[in-house]
């Protein structure tokens, strides 16, 4: 008897709609890895502002991607961020990544390349990605689909408790006007903007808590007969 597929679970959606907190658990229980390919594009980006790469398409930035090597490791319940070997984990979520990460990830080159390394990652299943084109570009035959949104307002005030929480000193007006930019930046760039796939699952998480979010993920997986130990279920 051969065993049964693994899945992939595609979850897609906004900043601040609770993707890596929901990934993360949903792939936990499940026995699957969580593959967070935001903090791909942020690594990259990171590599670009130390080296003094200009975000637009051309030799220089052909030639850093042939140089960069983007690893995320499990820790625990973590996934560890290493560029070129180092830990880049925390240093990827300053203010500089974020302001400049929209400018990187439109890039025709750095999509090419990131959806490469993506798709190295899903070839084999087993996955929980989540991040704003993998339903519909990354993994578009991905058996379990959800895309999570939330108003602009609960996402930012989730994110600014996040950065609070770190220790970090908050401005909420700045935090949410990053988010609404990126917002833009994400859903109107040409290639892969921001748009739910047609056979994705829609969830407003307004007014969901992580456990319900985590919970409606695992039905949808259920629905397609994907059980939590991570192979199709009877
Ligand atoms: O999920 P995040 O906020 O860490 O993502 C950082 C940026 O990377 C986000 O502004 C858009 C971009 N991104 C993308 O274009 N495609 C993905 N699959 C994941 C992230």
């Amino acid at each position: 008897m051969t065993d049964p597929p693994l899945p992939v679970i595609a979850i897609d959606g906004p900043a601040g709609a609770g993707k890596s907190t929901t990934a993360r658990e949903v792939a936990r229980r499940m026995g699957l890895c969580w593959v967070d390919t935001g903090a791909m594009y942020r690594a990259v980006t990171l590599w670009f502002l130390r080296h003094g790469i200009e975000p637009v398409s051309g030799e220089p930035v052909r030639e850093a991607l042939g140089g960069i090597s983007v690893d995320l490791v499990p820790e625990g319940e973590a996934l560890r961020v290493l560029l070129c070997g180092e830990d880049v984990t925390e240093r990827i979520r300053q203010a500089d990544v974020n302001r400049a990460v929209s400018r990187v990830a439109r890039l025709p080159q750095v999509r090419d390349a990131l959806v490469r390394w993506q798709r190295r990652l899903a070839a084999r299943g087993g996955v929980v990605m989540e991040g704003r084109d993998i339903g519909t570009v990354v993994c578009p035959l991905a058996p379990v689909k959800v895309f999570l949104y939330a108003e602009l307002t609960t996402r930012a005030s989730r994110r600014a408790l996040e950065l609070a929480a770190r220790g970090d000193v908050v401005d909420g007006e700045s935090v949410r006007r990053d988010l609404a930019m990126r917002d833009t930046a994400d859903s109107t760039r040409d290639i892969a903007p921001l748009v739910p796939a047609e056979d994705a699952v829609s969830l407003d998480t307004s007014n969901l808590t992580i456990e319900d979010q985590v919970e409606a993920v695992i039905r949808i997986a259920r629905a397609k007969g994907y059980g939590p130990a991570g192979g199709a279920s009877d």
